[in-house]
């Protein structure tokens, strides 16, 4: 762990993607310890699998429990069939919802609702998240070109949960998982920096050497619009976990 480098928003470097799941697993497991029902952000993708897998473990262990928690997804394509294999409620499904004991009545991501309805969908998401007191704790990743949840480049600091058309570079990262850059969706519903900035505390993973040169952009870029990751900073309590491969570019 490296705590010496100088960025705008904190961040902590581990040997591994690994160790980093680990750490941020320990932290939720603590925070539960002292508070069951706190109502969790959380992202899909890559990122997030071995976190995922830490608590699936821990619950399989007995060390930790989801049964009074409540969890808001960030986001969710829209142009999937309800219960498409590929959406993200599917994905965290059977990435984490299977293997641990959060009721699926508090699991939340917005409905993959016609665009028509998005902005009404929207507005139901948020506020569900006031109902609930709002976000205590918010897990994000980040992609190449610096986008939190679907807030692609240009999103404002304030925006609030929307309809979103996702950039090139989003979609190409997809392209895996869709068969082809041709059938990803091009909009979702993505909780808006401003939603995200509400959370208590926040937390980004980023690995890989594919993330560097976001990482350093994110951490010591002055905070601008176009990279929206670069906004998280002034939050008052926010903070990186990366491996050394990420992290290659900070402190040069
Ligand atoms: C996912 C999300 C995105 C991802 C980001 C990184 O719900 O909101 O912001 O966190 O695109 O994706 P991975 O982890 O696949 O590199």
């Amino acid at each position: 762990m490296s705590p010496t480098l100088r960025t705008r928003i904190a961040c902590t470097v581990y040997p591994s993607a690994g160790a980093a799941a680990l750490a941020v697993a320990d932290e939720l497991r603590a925070r539960l310890a002292g508070y069951p029902s706190l109502v969790l952000g959380l992202p899909t993708g890559n990122t997030p699998v071995p976190f995922y897998q830490e608590l699936s473990r821990l619950h399989r262990a007995g060390l930790l429990s989801l049964a009074q928690a409540t969890s808001f997804n960030l986001d969710e394509y829209l142009g999937l069939a309800p219960g498409d294999p590929r959406s993200f409620r599917a994905w965290m499904q059977t990435q984490l919802f299977s293997q641990v004991d959060l009721p699926a009545n508090r699991t939340h991501l917005p409905d993959p609702v016609e665009p028509a309805a998005a902005p009404e969908e929207s507005r139901r998401y948020e506020q569900l998240i006031r109902e609930v007191g709002g976000i205590d704790w918010m897990l994000l990743g980040i992609g190449r070109n610096g986008h939190i949840g679907f807030n692609e480049p240009g999103s404002a600091r304030t925006s609030r949960t929307r309809l979103v058309e996702l950039e090139a570079k989003t979609i190409a990262d997809a392209a895996k998982t869709f068969g082809g850059e041709q059938h990803v969706p091009r909009r979702a519903i993505t909780m808006g920096i401003g939603t995200i900035l509400e959370a208590r505390a926040i937390r980004v993973m980023a690995f890989g050497s594919a993330k560097a040169e976001i990482v350093q952009r994110a951490l010591t870029a002055e905070p601008t619009e176009l990279v929206p990751a670069s906004l998280l900073a002034g939050h008052a309590d926010v903070r990186f976990l990366l491996d050394a491969e990420s992290a290659q570019l900070l402190g040069q």
